[in-house]
């Protein structure tokens, strides 16, 4: 039996990670939302109403687990003279601290598993450096030299990559896409002519979390239709 623990599983991609993983047999998961009541149901699944911005210290399972995958997130953009530092602190909190405190609390449960594997996200906009991105940039940037760090430090037992995606089509990407000259807009920005989708960004999850990754760790994937290069 493999288990596993996903953060925001309510939605986007985190929802598209969930529907992939409950396919394979002899699985459970241990899923969260915060504040949209859990539709997919199944016996495989544990719902637990959690906000990572609060850093709990209390475990969320005291299952052994195989992996972990962090999905909150935010695309706040601002221009750098206008942001207050409250706002920062913010970003940081659910971006970096949350993963935080989540890794912190189940390490535990990972220390007998002899290859688990955690999954955070990242954006592309770290790798590219974009105008109004200080916000998302600073936290994602923590967390990305985070993971590199934490990659060494809890190998072999435990490996940790990041996915960084450009513009994917999910609830917390709906005021860019809502109308049809933004999303041609952002289509035209990537060089493949599509923005990204949740499940096809929740397959490199699963491979992430698979033996298929098992020469991979600290490396932050950017999928991005082209739009770094
Ligand atoms: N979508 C994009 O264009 C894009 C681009 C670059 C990077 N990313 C990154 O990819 C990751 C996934 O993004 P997404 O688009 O799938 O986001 P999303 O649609 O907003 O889904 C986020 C999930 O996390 C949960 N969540 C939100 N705030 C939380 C909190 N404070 N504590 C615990 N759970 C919380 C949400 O729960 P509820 O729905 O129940 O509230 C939901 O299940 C994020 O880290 C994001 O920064 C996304």
């Amino acid at each position: 039996m493999k288990n596993f623990l996903i953060i925001g599983a309510s939605s986007g991609i985190g929802y598209s990670v969930l529907n992939n993983l409950i396919k394979e047999e002899q699985i459970s998961i241990t899923a969260t939302y915060l504040s949209k009541e859990p539709i997919l149901k199944s016996n495989k699944i544990e719902w637990i109403q959690f906000d990572a911005t609060k850093q709990s210290t209390n475990q969320l399972t005291n299952k052994p687990l195989n992996g972990i995958v962090y999905c909150p997130g935010s695309i706040n953009l601002k221009p750098f003279k206008r942001i207050k530092k409250e706002e920062l602190l913010n970003e940081m909190n659910l971006n970096f601290f949350g993963f935080f405190s989540v890794l912190q609390m189940h390490l535990e449960n990972m220390k007998h598993s002899e290859s688990a594997s955690v999954v955070a996200f990242s954006s592309v906009a770290v790798h590219k450096g974009l105008s109004f991105h200080s916000l998302v940039n600073s936290s994602k940037g923590a967390l990305e030299s985070l993971v590199k760090s934490l990659a060494i430090e809890l190998a072999p037992n435990i490996r940790l990559n990041l996915i960084a995606p450009s513009l994917t089509k999910t609830p917390l990407s709906e005021k860019f896409l809502n109308t049809e000259s933004k999303l041609e807009h952002h289509i035209n920005n990537h060089p493949l002519k599509v923005i990204g989708d949740p499940g096809n960004i929740a397959e490199m999850v699963s491979f992430l979390l698979s033996d298929k990754s098992k020469f991979m760790t600290g490396q932050s994937i950017i999928m991005d239709g082209g739009f770094s290069l």
